[in-house]
């Protein structure tokens, strides 16, 4: 299975439609975000499990403990793959989100957000540490309670594995193919590189879902995560 994970950041179901259309026979890692989800609801959730596909679904649940641990159910019972929470919800609520969704699909924490700066993390959250010991901090929170890894800047996978140790999976946004527009990505790592920092999976969008030749864009980036 691969560990390019497509994010499909389209607006209705028939773009996404046209677009894994490129892809027919073959089996693809789809991350499916806020934007489609609450366009298309669970359905879309069911139509792309329904080509084959593997799903993340990134919904970054954070509420009380019940109340994630309900929701969670309902996704597993969507079929999802991957799907995540945030890990200021608390260990509770982490333990809570795992017995929901139970033991088939992973389960990932967002640490600190890739666009808090450090200084909006102690001005408005009133951390006073450093972000990256605050990001390792909510990693060790995760395993703790169970969860399989975290999302994270590629440039922060090798910190936190250093810390939660190698079978604790990072997924990673922010790479972009040395031949490929960073957009308003700023903080960017290739795929080779992502790899060699310690990735487990990387999350891909625009690269490939604006590309020319969105499988020949797709392949290349495969072929470079290793
Ligand atoms: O098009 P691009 O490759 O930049 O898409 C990256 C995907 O990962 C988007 O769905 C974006 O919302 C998501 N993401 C990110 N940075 C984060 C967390 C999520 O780019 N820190």
């Amino acid at each position: 299975m691969s560990k390019v994970i497509i994010a499909l950041d389209f607006a209705n179901k028939q773009e996404v439609t046209d677009f894994l259309s490129n892809f027919e026979n073959e089996q693809l890692f789809v991350k499916v975000g806020m934007e489609l989800y609450y366009q298309e609801g669970p359905e879309i959730v069911r139509y792309i499990k329904g080509l084959g596909h593997k799903i993340f679904l990134d919904l970054k649940l954070h509420d009380i403990p019940n109340t994630v641990e309900s929701a969670m159910r309902g996704l597993a019972k969507l079929g999802v793959d991957m799907t995540n929470v945030h890990a200021a919800g608390g260990i509770e609520m982490m333990e809570a989100a795992k017995r929901g969704l139970g033991d088939g699909p992973q389960l990932i924490a967002v640490t600190q957000l890739t666009s808090t700066s450090e200084e909006q993390m102690h001005h408005d959250q009133l951390i006073p540490v450093s972000l990256n010991e605050s990001v390792v901090h909510y990693a060790q929170c995760a395993q703790k309670a169970g969860l399989e890894g975290v999302v994270c800047s590629p440039l922060e996978s090798r910190m936190i594995k250093d810390a939660t140790g190698d079978d604790f999976i990072t997924v990673t946004p922010g790479v972009r193919p040395s031949t490929s527009d960073a957009g308003d990505q700023k903080r960017v790592m290739t795929p080779s590189q992502a790899f060699k920092n310690g990735s487990s999976y990387i999350v891909v969008g625009r690269p490939i879902t604006r590309a020319a030749n969105p499988k020949l864009a797709y392949d290349e980036i495969e072929e470079d995560f290793k």
